[in-house]
């Protein structure tokens, strides 16, 4: 995935399904896995780990992750078809460039998965939602990589 397209990418992921009626069901995977409150509860599990985590914890330059926590939340609301408070407060995500300053190299990226995996897991989602935010949070870790260096 090249960086460009990562980074400019405003699309917004959406499932179609067919009840079992036969009716299209059709909905943003936001109000599918529960709006906000799904969003909340993912990034405050995820930044309980992060708090303990040797590689992770040290990279954050404020001690209270709340804020990060916070950021995360509103930018995966968006990115899943919620509100865009992400983008009016933070403006343009350019995510890679935003992480350049920390060095995310294969350990660091393996840390943030195995604590989002935690997170996701927690939650229960039904198979199919599960596997979606799971496979986008995975690529996007991967394209945060910025070094191959221990
Ligand atoms: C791969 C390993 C990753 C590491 C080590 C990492 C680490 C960090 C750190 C240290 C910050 C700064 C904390 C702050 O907000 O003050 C940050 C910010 C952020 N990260 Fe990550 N991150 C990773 C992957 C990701 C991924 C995959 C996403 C999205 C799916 C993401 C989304 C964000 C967002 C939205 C912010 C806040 C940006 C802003 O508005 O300033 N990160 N990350």
């Amino acid at each position: 995935m090249s960086e460009d397209n990562f980074e400019d990418r405003e699309r917004v992921e959406t499932v179609r399904l067919t009840h079992q009626s036969g009716m299209n069901v059709e909905g943003d995977i936001y109000e599918l896995v529960g709006g906000k409150e799904f969003f909340v509860k993912l990034t405050t599990k995820f930044y309980e780990g992060v708090a303990s985590d040797p590689i992770l914890k040290p990279m954050y330059p404020e001690e209270d992750l709340g804020p990060a926590a916070v950021r995360l939340q509103m930018f995966l609301e968006q990115y899943w078809g919620g509100p865009s408070t992400y983008q009016e407060q933070r403006g343009h995500p350019r995510l890679r460039m935003r992480h350049m300053p920390y060095k995310i190299n294969p350990e660091a990226r393996a840390a943030w998965l195995k604590h989002m995996k935690a997170a996701l897991d927690a939650q229960a989602l039904p198979e199919l939602y599960h596997a979606q935010i799971w496979g986008y949070l995975d690529r996007a870790a991967t394209a945060m990589l910025n070094t191959m260096e221990d």
